[in-house]
């Protein structure tokens, strides 16, 4: 990464040395639509980040480029609720979250841009809440414990930009360590590090490119869906504590699942499925077992797509493609879903093979070529340099 390249932009454009901060964007191998069930995540940052230039300017205005998109936004720092500009929304929820912990953030100035790319489902916008919110403590000189930052974005998010995420993207976000993954337990915030030994494999990306409108509605509508499963079975096991779909269990679900709208039953079976799935896959990564491992990455997207049904033609595609291969030890849909990347692992000694065969034959399918990204485990969120201006 260049990191000079930012902070000539941010000189070019405001005449004043930045803090540089480097935020990356995120892969989970498995423990998917588990997060906001208090479930399993094993998310791990990536080296495809943002990087920020931030400078305080001494007055009450936030300007702030993206690089990228060759924009600017400007607004009051007492009015960071009016702020209308998507991109920027994720900055200025991120604000309003500091004031209300009452945090003082006076007038600074930003540019940033990076290479995580959009709509991947990667978190380029949790890197983006996570970046801009270590640099605003950064610059006001607050303490803010990692996972009250974790927090605050994930509330910036919730709560001003509307989508109802858990909170595994923010988390991965800020608490990375290279080379390893983090199983974080979503009901208690206790987490543990595993180291990422793929030596004989490596991790694939096949980006769909495409990102079908569904995405963030229909995310909210899985999470009522799962919240409306929970308060099925409390209604039937009023003797048990039960406050996710963690707390239940298959037996519990068989009991109640005829009795369940539409496709409640559903849903909840896929998330008490993949909950199990994320203890198996931690056993196997323990052990080395990544055949093991890349079986269970299939039966979590097959899941995805037929119960879960938050995949879509293209995805399902990529991942079938991989299926007689030797080589790819395991695929599946990553992220959200509507659209984005697959995660595939994959023998190094196959790579080439396998990344040609799955453009080809994408590219017949669907008329355009998936981009293909090879990640590498990477740090969470930090800065670059002392705060120079
Ligand atoms: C998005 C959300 C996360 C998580 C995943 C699905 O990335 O931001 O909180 O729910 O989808 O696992």
């Amino acid at each position: 990464m260049d990191y000079r390249y930012y902070e000539q932009e941010f000189q070019k454009k405001y005449a004043r040395s930045p803090l540089l901060v480097r935020s990356p964007g995120r892969i989970n191998v498995i423990g998917e639509h588990t997060d906001y069930n208090e479930g399993f995540v094993l998310p791990a940052a990536v080296d495809k980040e943002i990087v920020l230039a931030m400078a305080r300017n001494d007055t009450d205005t936030i300007r702030i480029t993206a690089l990228d998109l060759g924009e600017e936004v400007q607004f009051e720092v007492s009015q960071a609720d009016r702020v209308a500009e998507p991109w920027a929304r994720y900055i200025a929820g991120v604000l309003l979250q500091f004031q209300q912990l009452s945090m003082d953030i006076g007038g600074f100035d930003c540019a940033f841009g990076g290479t995580i790319p959009l709509g991947a489902g990667m978190s380029s916008s949790a890197a983006l809440e996570c970046g801009v919110g270590l640099g605003m403590a950064t610059l006001f000189d607050h303490e803010i414990e990692p996972m009250e930052l974790v927090k605050a974005a994930q509330r910036a998010e919730n709560e001003f930009v509307g989508v109802k995420c858990g909170i595994m993207d923010q988390f991965a976000n800020v608490f990375s360590r290279k080379d390893h993954v983090i199983r974080l337990d979503c009901r208690d915030l206790s987490y543990h590090y595993f180291p990422a030994e793929l030596d004989t494999h490596t991790l694939l990306l096949f980006d769909t490119q495409v990102k079908h409108s569904l995405g963030s509605s229909e995310y909210n509508v899985r999470r009522s869906e799962c919240e409306e499963g929970v308060a099925l079975i409390v209604r039937h096991f009023p003797e048990t504590q039960i406050n996710s779909l963690r707390d239940c269990t298959k037996e519990m679900l068989d009991q109640v699942s005829p009795r369940m709208p539409g496709k409640v039953g559903d849903r909840c079976t896929y998330v008490i499925e993949e909950i199990q799935r994320v203890e198996q896959a931690c056993n196997a990564l323990q052990t080395n077992e990544l055949d093991r491992l890349g079986k269970l990455m299939y039966e979590t997207h097959e899941g995805l797509s037929k119960k879960y049904e938050v995949s879509c033609a293209e995805l399902d595609f990529l991942v079938d493609q991989t299926l007689p291969m030797k080589a790819v030890a395991g695929a599946r849909m990553m992220g959200g879903g509507f659209g984005g990347c697959t995660i595939n692992l994959v023998e190094r000694s196959g790579k080439e093979d396998v990344v040609a065969a799955v453009k080809r034959s994408y590219s017949e399918q669907f008329d355009k070529e998936p981009k293909v990204y090879e990640v590498n485990i990477a740090e969470g969120t930090g800065t670059i340099n002392a705060f120079a201006s």
